[in-house]
């Protein structure tokens, strides 16, 4: 386990293992490690906050219905407002595919835009989008790939799709079965990146946060028995390629050591107050990528589902900075990024939000501007997993 994540037990208090539970204790200790998970967002999105009275009134209707097509106009016409971007960048992965340096997230997106949103973003220039069962969103996002595909704009073998498995699917028998009913979701055929979205093994069912008396079920399967039914995701044709997600380093350990294929990508949380620098190191000299979410500091994640920390694109060396290089607070997270060898998913749910996200591939930082956001690194999650 690397320091970081000791630091976080520490914290949190974590008792020393008894050797009677192992299993389930060492899970437990690894979601509190691990705390990096989104899972609580499927929870928000079957009950998100209850409209009010005002809300409701048929005013207030029109004025949302009207907002709505405000939105869906600005992402229809992206590419005549704003262009393209024909400069993507990749990072080339230990399987010999390459994987673009920018992807669109997709949690959390307005189901009444999502389809909008990943098509604007295709015909903007990115190339990958991020995609998981537990978002909710696989209908949608998948109807804006096909309308990109369908329209000719983009090809799928250009397109570089990743989405991840969940937890309460890591019994071998329902690997392969969950691939594919993402992918049915979707309406494609194969992921170039299928990830183990978390270490953390829940009790198989529908409930995906399986929980009795308030207190998490776990499986009596752990990581690595998904991982061996997602190896025979790829020679099944299913998978390009595949990659973990929220593990730290002992866990990458275990799965490049134990595995027959090895974990192309490792997806975090990373920014300046979380830089990972020593996970990054550690993967590296495994020929792990890190592919980085919150760069931004996650502004559109619900207050209850994180820490209360202030988002890093408000920092005012972050701020001082960009605004001295002549690019976007926004830029310069990603830009921060991409300079540390790093993809980044961003969620982005306007065209112009991702137009700016877009331009980063033109900015570049000096070793010193890369250095001086590393020391703003405090191990500073802003998902902190409540279960
Ligand atoms: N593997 C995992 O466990 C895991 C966990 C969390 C997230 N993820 C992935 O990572 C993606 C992004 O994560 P995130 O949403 O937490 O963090 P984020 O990308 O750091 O933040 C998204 C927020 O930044 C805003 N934004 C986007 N572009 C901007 C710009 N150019 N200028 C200013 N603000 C901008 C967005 O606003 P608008 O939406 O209004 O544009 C949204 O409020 C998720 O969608 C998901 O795909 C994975």
């Amino acid at each position: 386990m690397d320091d970081v994540s000791l630091d976080a037990g520490r914290a949190l208090n974590i008792d020393p293992i008894p050797s009677q539970g192992l299993h389930e204790h060492r899970q437990q200790r690894e979601l509190a490690d691990e705390s990096a998970s989104d899972s609580l967002y499927r929870f928000w999105l079957f009950s998100p906050p209850k409209p009010t009275e005002a809300a409701t009134t048929p005013e207030t209707d029109s004025a949302l219905e009207q907002s709505y097509n405000d939105k869906i106009r600005e992402l229809l016409n992206a590419k005549l407002t704003h262009g393209s971007v024909t400069n993507m960048s990749y990072v080339q992965l230990r399987d010999g595919h390459k994987m673009p340096v920018l992807a669109l997230g997709t949690a959390l997106l307005d189901p009444r835009l999502a389809k909008h949103i990943v098509a604007s973003a295709i015909d903007l220039g990115f190339r990958a989008i991020d995609t998981a069962f537990i978002y909710g969103t696989e209908k949608e996002v998948g109807e804006g790939i096909r309308a990109k595909i369908q329209d000719g704009t983009v090809k799928r073998e250009e397109l570089f799709i990743m989405s991840k498995l969940w937890s309460t699917f890591h019994k071998p028998e329902l690997v392969e079965p969950a691939c594919r009913a993402s992918l049915a979701a979707l309406g494609l055929e194969y992921f170039d990146l299928f990830m183990i979205h978390n270490p953390m093994s829940f009790k198989e069912g529908n409930d995906p946060l399986p929980k009795i008396a308030n207190v998490l079920q776990f499986s009596s399967y752990e990581y690595l028995d998904a991982w061996f039914a997602m190896e025979g995701l790829v020679s099944k044709g299913l998978v390009r390629s595949v990659g973990v997600s929220n593990f730290n380093s002992e866990q990458v350990a275990r799965v490049v050591e134990k595995g027959r294929l090895k974990p192309v990508v490792d997806q975090v949380e990373c920014h300046p107050y979380m830089s990972q620098q020593r996970l990054s190191e550690f993967c590296d000299a495994r020929d792990v990528r890190l592919s980085c979410f919150g760069t931004l500091g996650s502004k559109g994640t619900p207050a209850e589902l994180k820490a209360s920390q202030a988002a890093a694109i408000d920092d005012p060396l972050v701020q001082v900075m960009a605004a001295g290089l002549g690019i976007t607070p926004a830029q310069l997270l990603i830009r921060y990024q991409i300079e540390c060898g790093h993809n980044v998913v961003v969620k982005a749910s306007s065209a112009a939000h991702q137009w700016d996200v877009l331009r980063a591939l033109g900015a570049s930082l000096a070793p010193a501007q890369v250095a001086a956001l590393h020391a703003l690194n405090g191990n500073k999650r802003a998902f902190t997993f409540k279960g």
